[in-house]
């Protein structure tokens, strides 16, 4: 199997079949999200355990609200700032949601990806796929065509559309009114839409809001470890002290470690954003660590998504060396 294009792509997904497909934050593995045996083939090719729900990917507003029995009036507000865009939108499903998709729970996450080639799949298929990040199960997300080939071995056929531009998976939210009429938006994974941007829309359409980072229990697929590269991933604040990095690795991991790789962020969180995942790639090798420095300017809510990957992709944290 190979690299296939947009409209074959289409033609396998309506039958039901499996393909992996571009989009603006990384590569989805689809499959039509109206077929239980094509839903359990995704699971199943990723090794995912059925408790972690899917993301179903929609042509736009008007699609997402056919798979919802209740729309937030604040999602509107948010679809038009953000669609087609890195924003996941969660709602309580309706019966044309199978519960394989949401691992049982009452609501679904849908989003409307921001690539031409998703987008002309979308408009092709007509109906909406279901996709995960084209990975195995808690394993680093591909951000090009070749990162998927090589995860499946060549055995899931690839739509290229070049190397993701937003580079880490989308911002999930959900949301719900208290009987003040005050809106309380949750983040349940933060991502390629930040913090800020979604308070500057919901401020500019006078909401009265507020938003709040969920407990990881409100997002089932958000485990402590994950997006993990083959080599240690170790966090530094403080010096760049390679020889106290190498002793607290060898006490954790005796004689396995015996090089440390810098992983220097760019200052642009975006371009920090598009080139994590490809560098946690270039830098993962035998006997070798990477180490990130966590700098001060890494306060800013640009900079969230990028750290939540870091951290759970971490096996260690060296503060104030
Ligand atoms: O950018 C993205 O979101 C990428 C691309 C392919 O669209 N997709 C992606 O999917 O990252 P995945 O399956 O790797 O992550 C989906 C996340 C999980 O953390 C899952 O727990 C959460 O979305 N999720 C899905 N449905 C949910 C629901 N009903 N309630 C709460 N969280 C949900
Ligand atoms: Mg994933």
């Amino acid at each position: 199997m190979s690299l296939i294009s947009p409209a074959y792509a289409a033609q396998l997904l309506e039958k039901g079949e499996l393909v992996a497909v571009p989009t603006e934050t990384v590569y989805g593995l689809a499959g039509r999200f109206d077929r239980d045996e094509t839903l359990r083939r995704i699971f199943t090719v990723k090794g995912r355990p059925f408790f972690d729900p899917l993301i179903v990917h929609v042509s736009g507003i008007e699609q997402a609200k056919s798979l919802v029995s209740e729309w937030p009036e604040i999602f509107d507000s948010l679809a038009k700032a953000f669609w087609p865009g890195p924003l996941t939108l969660v709602a309580p499903k309706n019966d044309k949601v199978s519960s394989l998709i949401t691992s049982g729970l009452p609501s679904v996450a849908v989003r409307c990806p921001r690539h031409p080639m998703a987008e002309e799949i979308l408009r092709d298929l007509k109906v909406p796929f279901a996709a995960p990040s084209a990975n195995l199960f808690g394993q680093t997300s591909p951000t090009s065509a070749q990162h998927v080939l090589k995860e499946f071995n060549g055995q899931i056929p690839v739509v290229d559309g070049g190397e993701c531009d937003v580079g880490v998976e989308s911002t999930v939210i959900s949301a719900r009114k208290t009987s003040k009429g005050k809106w309380i938006v949750e983040i349940l994974r933060p991502g390629g839409v930040s913090r800020q941007e979604i308070i500057d829309v919901l401020k500019s359409a006078k909401f009265d809001f507020s938003v709040e980072r969920a407990t990881s229990q409100a997002s089932p697929g958000n485990l402590k470890h994950h997006y993990q590269p083959s080599s240690p991933v170790v966090i530094v604040e403080g010096h760049r002290d390679e020889k106290i990095i190498l002793s607290a690795l060898n006490e954790k991991m005796p004689g396995k470690i015996a090089r440390i790789s810098w992983l220097d962020l760019d200052d642009d969180p975006r371009q920090a954003a598009r080139t994590l995942y490809q560098s946690f790639r270039d830098l993962s090798g035998e006997a070798q660590a990477i180490a990130i420095e966590r700098k001060s300017l890494h306060s800013s809510s640009d900079w969230e998504a990028i750290w939540d990957r870091i951290q759970r992709a971490s096996f260690l944290k060296l503060n104030k060396i």
